[in-house]
């Protein structure tokens, strides 16, 4: 199998051929992401919400970012591998974010890392790209700013802060990322961005016109059911699923079905 590379996939938006990526957190479900043939498989801090119960991304640490990653790359064969960096191991402090970025990649064998915002950060951006690690930015809804913004609204529908946004986007172009998210902006925006850049841009409720879609493993299997934005296409229902099995399970124990003669030694 070929490995996708930060190459394939600028070659990917200059084909128009659309990249797909979605979350995964460890190795059982990266494996299956991968083999269905997932181009870009994001280690998320959405793990703070799905997999460890926080109400907010903020909570997860570099150690336990580098645990999903390294869990992610063992499974991979063929997608990218992108790891988010947690909230307060790169804002405001270069060295830090370098520093980071750099046990990231040693402790988990991942291909790139994922930062939060535009110009603020700017400096961390240029850090870690100096030491050769490809860098994702995220503009527009921005989680780990979450307190900052006070809701999850969607963002830059004022003209101010789509010209931030823009602005940010071709920022981090120059600085040298290798591709974009755009989280919950206007789509008009977000393909005024997409058609700004030669990187690929990756939306998230930013509407059709961009390069590529990302999605929330949880979310969209239906495993996670409180979150419905407009955004999520659910493709499943494994909350049903599972549940019933589970429960298919417990009767099965009760009733003394399970196990039954070949299931016993
Ligand atoms: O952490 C995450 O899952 C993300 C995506 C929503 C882009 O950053
Ligand atoms: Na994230």
């Amino acid at each position: 199998i070929k490995r996708i590379t930060t190459h394939t996939l600028l070659e990917m938006k200059q084909r128009g051929e659309k990249i797909s990526m979605l979350t995964a957190y460890d190795y059982s479900m990266a494996k299956i992401v991968d083999d269905a043939g997932m181009d870009i498989i994001l280690v998320g801090d959405s793990a703070s919400n799905v997999m460890a119960g926080h109400e907010t991304t903020l909570p997860i640490t570099l150690d336990q970012m580098i645990y999903h990653a390294s869990s992610v790359v063992r499974a991979v064969k063929r997608a990218f591998i992108v790891v988010d960096i947690p909230f307060g191991s790169y804002q405001g402090n270069s060295s830090e974010a370098l520093r980071s970025a750099i046990r990231i990649m040693k402790e988990s064998g991942a291909h790139s890392v994922k930062v939060e915002g535009g110009a603020e950060i700017r400096e961390s951006v240029v850090r870690i790209l100096s030491a050769g690690v490809p860098v994702m930015g995220h503009l527009g809804l921005t989680p780990q700013s979450i307190y900052k913004f006070g809701t999850y609204t969607v963002r830059a529908k004022e003209e101010a802060e789509a010209q931030k946004l823009l602005e940010d986007a071709k920022m981090l172009e120059e600085c040298g990322c290798f591709a974009i998210v755009l989280e919950k902006i206007p789509a008009a925006l977000a393909k005024q961005v997409a058609e700004a850049v030669k990187i690929p841009v990756i939306g998230i409720g930013a509407g059709p016109h961009v390069d590529g879609q990302v999605l929330v493993m949880h979310d969209m299997l239906g495993i996670t059911k409180e979150f419905k934005p407009r955004f999520l296409r659910q493709y499943a229902d494994l909350q049903t699923v599972m549940k019933d099995a589970f429960q298919q399970y417990i009767q099965d124990v009760k009733s003394k079905d399970f196990p039954n003669e070949s299931e016993s030694y």
